[in-house]
């Protein structure tokens, strides 16, 4: 690093956690990069003020993971309209004017890692299923709707929250009941856990991938293991899996895009640097 590195970082409460720090440092470090990523432990009541220092100290922006990515919409200068309609900010780029800019990149690294992993599927292949209904069900479902699926069936245990996913997206999304979850599988083409049921220390999804169509694409947002049981079963009924690491992987390319400057590369040996050693979760930031 020289005096004139750029400095981005994580800001999360815990976030000793974030998979990030180990993420944007291979790049840096691949790349050849004069910058810095750094994790920056936050609690909630400093989190206003700390963002009003980003520009003064010269940072170039900052991811945003729990619990901050909701308060970060009201308290940045623009967001835009993916981040608006996701409820949620996970990227926030310091301008020149010294101004905060925060997007929402979950989308788009959901479907780049849907596109590596299954170069076939096609948002016009026909419906797309989410099972749950919580912050990455709506990353995805915005993601999905952009595309163009033609129809995205939703089923959650709380069901009013799946009503309300469906109510603030509109038109093609319908609200199926937690007890058909099995049944709504049946002539699809994609299905995406979003819930974090298969994680390690969690139960395993229970449902009956019985009905799936070979070939439909079988997605878990879950990468701890890299192959949940649901995967597992998925694949012995003949869908295309794709593991939920890729989504991480792909959601912190365009921050990296925009505070280094460099358009980074999601690659097999990124892959293994990441997972040597990481604990836990689902994939968040
Ligand atoms: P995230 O932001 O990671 O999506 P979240 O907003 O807490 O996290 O959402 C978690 C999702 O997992 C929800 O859809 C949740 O269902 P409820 O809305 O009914 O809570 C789902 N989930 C978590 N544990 C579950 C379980 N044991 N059975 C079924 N669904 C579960």
């Amino acid at each position: 690093m020289t005096g004139a590195a750029k400095i981005a970082g994580v800001i999360g409460w815990p976030v000793a956690h974030s998979l990030s720090p180990r993420l944007h440092g291979y790049w840096l470090a691949h790349y050849n990069v004069d910058g810095a990523y750094l994790p920056l432990p936050v609690p909630p009541e400093s989190f206003a003020e700390v963002l009003c220092l980003l520009p003064a100290m010269g940072m170039a922006g900052v991811n945003l993971t729990i619990p901050h990515k909701q308060t970060a919409l009201e308290a940045v200068d623009e967001i835009d309209d993916v981040a608006k309609r996701i409820g949620a900010v996970n990227t926030i780029i310091v301008r020149d004017d010294k101004s905060l800019f925060g997007t929402n990149t979950d989308a788009r690294g959901f479907l780049a890692n849907l596109k590596a992993g299954a170069p076939a599927w096609a948002a016009d292949s026909g419906p797309a299923v989410l099972i749950g209904a919580g912050g990455a069900a709506r990353a995805i479902a915005v993601a999905l709707l952009d595309a163009g699926v033609p129809e995205l069936r939703i089923v959650n245990r709380t069901v009013a929250r799946a009503t309300e996913l469906a109510d603030a997206l509109g038109d093609p999304v319908k609200v199926h009941r937690w007890d058909d979850r099995s049944e709504i599988l049946a002539e699809t083409a994609l299905v995406v856990n979003t819930t974090s049921l298969g994680m390690i220390g969690q139960p395993a999804l229970d449902i009956d991938t019985g009905g799936l169509s070979v070939g439909t694409v079988v997605m878990d947002i879950v990468y701890s293991p890299l192959e949940t049981p649901f995967l597992t079963a998925a694949r012995a009924a003949g869908a295309v899996t794709v593991d939920g690491l890729g989504m991480l992987l792909h959601q912190a390319a365009p921050g990296f895009a925009a505070w280094f400057g460099v358009e980074p590369e999601v690659t097999p040996e990124l892959r293994t640097h990441v997972l040597a050693d990481h604990v836990s979760e689902t994939g968040d930031t």
